[in-house]
């Protein structure tokens, strides 16, 4: 076993794509293992970001390249059970990790080394999926960019968002089913531009076949939506006025996308990608208000006696809720940046990808402490009380 600061570092900088160069040494055992030496570095492959691992044995080395989803994992096992020594190097710093024979973890942070390699990486990040030059049908009927391509001024910040979507879009590919066409549903779609270009990505580029629903409460905006699927030719898309909670018009749905559907709408979001048995999930959830009417800690009176800090508490402490509970419910979840902080303080998206393994109660009773700490009763919780562990069926309302 690994301690959670390593297993932690291990998962930010696969996710965020900050590891650039990775050495993994000092075998714990000789015995058993056939490598002595394991090399890690990024490759852009066709089907989107992975980690190239290569396993030196004497002048042998063998390659295995591994979607950046399950890097981590690899990384924390050759960590938790063969080498002693890594050096994982990123743009920001070099963590060296020793890891004694009692199996005490250090990091230590120096300065980054790989200045050279950061760049690429830099560059990696800015060669986006949509490219500027490259006209593509919905962006320009969405009014992005002009028919030979150049992105608008005004725009560039929706054509930078709608990449970084595509981006995350792009690492999940290997977490959906294969062999079978796909259903998605996009939740709270609103105009959509992330609904065409999912579709467009998915579809059109890379030749999936699928359908995708978005569905949202705005009438006139459906309307207008469904208006421009048809002038574009997305016969698989297709747009529906109604509330999500009380959509029922699916069996199974493959991945379920909600991106600043506000407050509790996204839990509503959550809890029918949950009931599907959803493989991927990618939410950004928006005015997080239900928490700030229920958190009450004496403890905290400092930081919630000031309604901006109590608000910023509050949403960042239901998406932890939120994560929490994906994963007693059978998700590997993460929390990654969306688009930069200048941009939208809107910036967090949660990433879940159906891993099968959930109802643990020790994660459980971490969970519930931290809920009962802060006087929370959460939608999601009361929502899919019956598909918790521990208290939560009790606290079921609806
Ligand atoms: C801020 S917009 C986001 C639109 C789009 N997903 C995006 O990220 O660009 C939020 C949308 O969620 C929709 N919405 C909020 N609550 C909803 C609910 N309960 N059911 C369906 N749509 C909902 C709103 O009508 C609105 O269009």
């Amino acid at each position: 076993m690994i301690v959670e600061s390593l297993i932690s570092l291990i998962e930010r900088i696969t996710t965020d794509r900050s590891l650039i160069a990775g050495t993994l040494s000092q075998l714990r055992k000789k015995e058993g293992v056939p490598y002595t030496k394991v090399g890690i570095k990024p490759v852009q492959l066709k089907n989107g970001l992975h980690y190239q691992f290569a396993y030196y044995t004497g002048s042998q080395v063998e390659h295995r390249n591994i979607p950046a989803e399950s890097a981590a994992k690899e990384l924390e096992s050759l960590l938790g059970e063969t080498f002693r020594q890594g050096l994982l190097c990123t743009a920001e710093a070099d963590y060296q990790v020793l890891i004694s024979k009692k199996q005490k973890v250090t990091i230590l942070t120096k300065p980054p080394t790989k200045k050279a390699a950061a760049d690429l990486s830099h560059n990696r990040r800015k060669r986006y999926v949509l490219e500027e030059g490259e006209p593509v049908p919905f962006l320009i009927e969405l009014g992005i960019m002009n028919d030979s391509g150049k992105v608008h001024a005004k725009k560039y910040d929706k054509f930078r968002q709608i990449n970084r979507f595509l981006e995350m879009v792009e690492d999940v590919l290997p977490s959906l089913p294969a062999g079978r066409p796909l259903t998605i549903v996009d939740f709270g779609c609103g105009k959509s531009y992330l609904t065409f270009a999912l579709y467009h990505y998915l579809a059109v580029r890379e030749k999936r076949e699928l359908n995708i629903v978005g569905l949202d409460l705005k009438a006139d905006v459906i309307a207008h939506c469904g208006a421009l699927a048809d002038k574009l030719g997305y016969d698989k898309l297709s747009f529906l006025v109604g509330d999500i909670a009380e959509y029922n018009e699916l069996d199974r749905v493959d991945m379920v996308v909600t991106l600043h559907a506000c407050d509790t709408a996204t839990d509503a979001a959550l809890e029918k990608a949950v009931r599907w048995g959803a493989s991927v999930i990618l939410s950004v959830p928006c005015c997080q208000h239900e928490l700030f009417a229920q958190i009450d800690n004496e403890i905290m009176e400092p930081l919630l006696s000031h309604g901006i800090l109590k608000e910023r508490f509050s949403a960042l402490a239901t998406d932890a809720i939120r994560a929490k509970l994906l994963d007693l419910m059978g998700y590997r979840t993460q929390l990654l940046e969306f688009i930069d902080m200048e941009h939208t303080p809107k910036n967090i998206l949660i990433r879940a990808v159906q891993s099968g393994g959930g109802d643990s109660r020790a994660k459980w009773r971490e969970y519930a402490a931290f809920r009962d700490f802060l006087g929370a009763k959460p939608y999601l919780e009361r929502a899919c009380a019956d598909l918790l562990p521990g208290d939560a069926a009790e606290s079921k309302i609806h």
